[in-house]
């Protein structure tokens, strides 16, 4: 695997590529990566003649009091891992590389990126959007795979492709857990020992949710009250408790359809987050 840093040097290196006919696959991280990264990489692998991966934390997408200057970082052993999974370049630029002097020009996402972690996290989906276009830009991909942990990232970043008419589809794969039903990601490592059995709680509520749907409750609020009932002996603080139409995250009345059930919540300080789509039968 070769690294590359300068964005022109990377755009040249992905036309030359696009021009040669070959399919890029692409998949952007924050680096600090886990089973569920690979898994998207390995599903990159299969359907491409070339992968490429990304290691950016963008500041643009943490608010001021978030935990940007402590997200964890460990590239040297990234590039390792990626080497392993025969990933063909990295593109891991600096802050200046993406955001020089100067820099004023962001996307701002509409609808879908109002509620959930919207909400919580103003201007956290204008960040992503903003820094995504630029990785699009750059890595010219023929796919872009993302994780369905993060639910509502995806929808967005979809919706960007889509009004933007990047020439790119997007996958969006499924979340990988550990095998307690933790929802694998980066920041499961600021967690205690303590803190990580307690964090159960999103996978137990979830299991829980979807066997009274299963039995054939269709009372979004009744659910909503239960998951909390399972939450709270567990968090320090619930953000939300969600369930909406999982093709545009619009509330619903009933549970039928295609659904998703989104919970975050704070295990201590870290801000967790977990969701499970079912389709459910009118
Ligand atoms: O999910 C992430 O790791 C980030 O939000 C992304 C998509 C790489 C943009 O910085």
């Amino acid at each position: 695997m070769k690294r590359i840093r300068s964005p022109k040097k990377f755009q040249s290196l992905c036309l030359s590529l696009r021009r040669g006919g070959k399919r890029i696959g692409f998949v952007p991280t924050m680096g600090f990566l886990h089973e569920g990264h690979l898994s998207l990489f390995r599903k990159a692998r299969r359907e491409n003649d070339v992968v490429i991966g990304s290691i950016f934390v963008n500041p643009t997408q943490f608010g001021p009091r978030e935990d940007f200057d402590r997200y964890p970082r460990n590239l040297k052993r990234d590039c390792a891992l990626l080497a392993k999974e025969k990933v063909d370049w990295l593109f891991t630029p600096n802050r200046d590389d993406l955001y020089p002097e100067g820099y004023q020009t962001f996307v701002e996402p509409g609808a879908l990126a109002r509620g959930l972690c919207g909400r919580s996290r103003p201007g956290h989906f204008r960040g992503v959007a903003t820094v995504v276009m630029k990785l699009l830009n750059l890595s010219l991909p023929s796919r872009i795979y993302l994780g369905q942990k993060d639910y509502q990232q995806a929808l967005v970043i979809r919706r960007l492709v889509e009004d933007f008419h990047v020439p790119a589809e997007v996958k969006i794969c499924p979340i990988v857990r550990a095998s307690d039903g933790l929802a694998l990601s980066s920041r499961n490592s600021y967690l205690s020992p303590e803190e990580r059995r307690r964090a159960l709680c999103f996978f137990k509520s979830l299991g829980t949710a979807k066997e009274w749907i299963g039995n054939g409750e269709r009372n979004p609020r009744r659910v909503r009250a239960g998951i909390r009932k399972i939450l709270v002996p567990g968090l320090s603080r619930v953000d939300y408790i969600e369930i909406l139409d999982a093709r545009d995250l619009s509330r619903i009345k009933r549970i039928s359809g295609r659904i998703v059930i989104a919970l975050a919540g704070f295990v201590g300080k870290v801000r967790l987050i977990d969701n499970c789509v079912l389709n459910v039968p009118g």
